[in-house]
């Protein structure tokens, strides 16, 4: 048995954040420009609509503005399309966040592609990707690099170390593998078609779970020691009837076999929005120059 540390994602992301309102209170002063962050939401997803609340409150608590446009489930693509236009062309505009999943007739590569590179602070657009993939400057996805963090706080040098991400999506599992690659890991990108996955997870030092599935990554697929972190927010029915939140790792199992590892909720998803504000202070101070 080892002992299981817990990695507090959420006090590191209000450290982040309160650094970020100095650095922000600091910018404005320099240059007189507020550093603004405007948010796109199509629809009534439940979930899209809490996530864009927190980010609302704050990015206006870290000193910037937050515009957001809330449009109808039956918007038409042409008019988000020219919504996003606008907000390219808007110098008060620094950011711009397009919250996904879209309603299903709309084209999100299309939406994502017409967003100004400068401007893309989910790190989405193909151009912020393949510089990410080159190596070179970008914009990087928010999760992935919360996740980064949280890792490098816990274990410095992440060199050498073998990094297994399971999941491939291009929000999270395919940017965190770049993202690992640059912190010279070894990296694995496992998936529903990955043969003999217990397997391949228990070669990790570093286990990422980011599939969306309820608690699919059991304890016995942990390496002793290893440090793992749960991407996963998943809402299951409880024992008592009412909704409850658990990640892709079932958490009890890997307590006494994990080294490390991140609660569901309180470890990556603040850490998501803090890497969203840093992004977009990062994003006007290219622009501003
Ligand atoms: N939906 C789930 N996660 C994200 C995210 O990081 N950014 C956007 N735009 N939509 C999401």
């Amino acid at each position: 048995m080892v002992e299981t540390r817990l990695i507090d994602g959420k006090a590191f992301a209000e450290t982040m954040r309160a650094r970020l309102k100095d650095e922000v209170a600091a910018f404005v002063n320099e240059t007189g420009v507020t550093p603004g962050l405007a948010v796109v939401l199509v629809g009534e997803d439940p979930a899209s609509a809490v996530y864009v609340r927190n980010k609302g409150k704050q990015t206006l608590e870290a000193g910037m503005a937050s515009i957001e446009h809330k449009l109808p489930a039956d918007t038409a693509q042409d008019d988000v399309l020219a919504l996003v236009r606008a907000l390219n062309a808007d110098d008060a505009v620094h950011g711009i966040l397009v919250q996904l999943p879209l309603p299903a007739h709309i084209d999100a590569q299309a939406v994502l592609a017409t967003i100004d590179p400068a401007k893309d602070v989910d790190g989405f657009h193909v151009v912020n990707a393949g510089r990410l993939a080159v190596g070179l400057d970008a914009l990087v996805p928010c999760t992935p690099l919360g996740c980064v963090m949280l890792l490098r706080d816990t274990l410095g040098s992440l060199a050498g170390l073998e990094a297994v991400v399971v999941g491939r999506s291009n929000i999270v599992g395919k940017p965190l593998a770049q993202l690992l690659l640059r912190e010279d890991c070894t990296v694995t990108i496992a998936h529903s078609r990955t043969r003999d996955l217990p397997g391949v997870c228990r070669r990790a030092d570093i286990l990422i779970g980011a599939v969306g599935r309820p608690e699919m990554i059991r304890g016995d697929w942990i390496k002793p020691g290893a440090t793992v972190i749960d991407v996963g927010i998943n809402r299951v029915a409880g024992a008592d009837g009412k909704g409850r939140l658990v990640g892709d790792v079932a958490f009890a199992e890997a307590q006494g076999i994990a080294g490390a590892i991140t609660p569901v909720p309180g470890g990556v998803g603040p850490m998501t929005i803090a890497c969203l504000l840093a992004n977009t202070l990062t994003a006007a101070r290219r622009q501003v120059g």
